[in-house]
């Protein structure tokens, strides 16, 4: 990232451009704090949400923060039950590894190597035309609408025997959350193993030829760029509010369903969970809405996986009540914990399962509950991946393809249970 950065500098400096440039926050020193505020107590977040650089789990009762040095004191004199779990986020940041740039000088199916490295955001949009370069007949690029900052939601469509939309839809969103990046990686291992694999393994020809595959490794690209730009630790999309300086809306707050309800969602500018001012008012969450009302009216939806990360969680409807059973929540449950199995059984990695409210936190306008509800899918799950909270979402790239391949276990059990 540093070589990123400087890159750029040069550039603006060879160039002589009075380009406005952004500082790269810079988080030596920085602290990580566990918080235990016994009950959910709204105005103590919101007080923490002040002083801290970033809430890392906004919403459970024992939160996360990344706070400056100096700003220690004041968040202990808050919350007196508070012990640092990273002494130097800048040491943790340095320890996943720099953005690669790989040579795309000549257009080819990625080879594996892809998966061994993080890379800057136009490498993934490559990496997504080249993959479907390679397979002409049974995929395309489409887009589902257009971001704040004006870059298309870029996803892959991949379709097996019966051709394009003949089948029922197995829809997947990747890096919802700008700093989540092992889902942008995880969700292009998706489709390039399917792509790759369904010309000689007869399990992903099977599946291929059940379903049509909508995959958006990255469906908030305003917010990941800022990742790799400006804020490692960024988390929602970059649309600005004219009552406040802070900037963003949480993409899963901000679904049409339930929106309104209270207890799920910030509704000031500066939090990390901020809803928007009305259902549906984040340009993103506008194209993913059409494209999920388009799918329902065509063959449906099966599967919905929104993949988020950390925690190792597989969590189903629904986030904005905590008492409510949906009707087909044993089925969920069985096919939730036959993919926990397969997962396990790759490298021993342990998933939490369980209705999401009550699993992990209250959300209102998530996008489980309104794909399940309103898009009518099936079946529809938040997947939080790796890990439980020792690198976060800084995870080092050595754990990228052990992530990725586990996962893919989870997919395919998954697949092959939702009938
Ligand atoms: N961690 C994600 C988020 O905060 C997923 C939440 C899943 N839903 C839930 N009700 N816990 O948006
Ligand atoms: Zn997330």
């Amino acid at each position: 990232m540093r070589f990123f950065l400087s890159g750029s500098l040069l550039l603006a400096t060879v160039l002589g451009t009075a380009v406005p440039r952004a500082e790269k926050v810079d988080y030596t020193g920085f602290k990580v704090l566990r918080l235990s505020l016994h009950k959910a107590s709204n105005s103590i977040e919101e007080q923490v949400e002040k002083i801290a650089a970033h809430v890392l789990n906004p919403g459970k009762s024992t939160l996360d923060v990344v706070v400056s040095p100096d700003s220690v004191a004041a968040i202990k004199a808050l919350v007196p039950e508070s012990i640092v779990i990273n002494e130097d986020l800048g040491a943790s940041l340095a320890e996943e590894g720099e953005l690669v740039s790989p040579d795309f000088s000549v257009s080819a199916v990625p080879s594996e190597t892809w998966f061994t490295a993080y890379h800057p955001y136009a490498d993934h949009l490559k990496f997504l035309s080249d993959l479907q370069g390679g397979f002409p007949s049974q995929s395309e690029i489409f887009t589902a609408g257009t971001s704040v900052q004006g870059r298309a939601l870029t996803g892959i469509h991949i379709w097996g025997s019966g051709g394009k939309g003949s089948k029922p839809a197995v829809l997947i969103h990747g890096t919802v959350h700008a700093r989540e990046w092992i889902t942008t990686m995880t969700t292009e291992y998706f489709a390039w193993q399917l792509l790759t694999k369904y010309a000689f393994d007869a399990t992903v020809k099977s599946l291929v030829d059940k379903y049509d595959y909508y995959i958006i490794p990255a469906v908030n690209p305003d917010g990941f760029v800022y990742t790799q730009t400006t804020d490692r630790l960024w988390r929602k999309n970059r649309q600005t509010v004219s009552s406040s300086t802070c900037v963003g809306r949480d993409i899963n707050r901000n679904w049409p369903y339930k929106w309104e309800v209270t207890g799920g969602a910030s509704t000031s500018p500066c939090s990390e969970t901020y809803k928007g001012q009305v259902a549906g008012d984040a340009p993103e969450n506008k194209g993913l809405v059409a494209q999920v009302n388009s799918l329902r009216a065509g063959k449906g939806i099966r599967l919905y996986l929104d993949i988020h990360s950390y925690g190792q969680y597989i969590l189903w409807p629904y986030g904005y009540d905590c008492s409510l059973v949906v009707h087909n929540s044993a089925q969920l449950r069985s096919i939730a914990t036959s993919a926990a199995a397969a997962i396990k059984a790759v490298s021993g990695t342990s998933y939490t399962i369980g209705p999401s409210c009550s699993t992990l936190y209250a959300t209102t306008g998530s996008s489980v509950d309104y794909i399940d509800a309103t898009g009518n899918a099936t079946y529809s799950y938040t997947w939080e991946l790796r890990d439980t909270g020792t690198y976060g979402f800084q995870l080092p790239a050595s754990q990228i393809q052990p992530t990725a391949r586990e996962t893919w276990q989870g997919l395919l059990s998954t697949l092959q249970n939702a009938g």
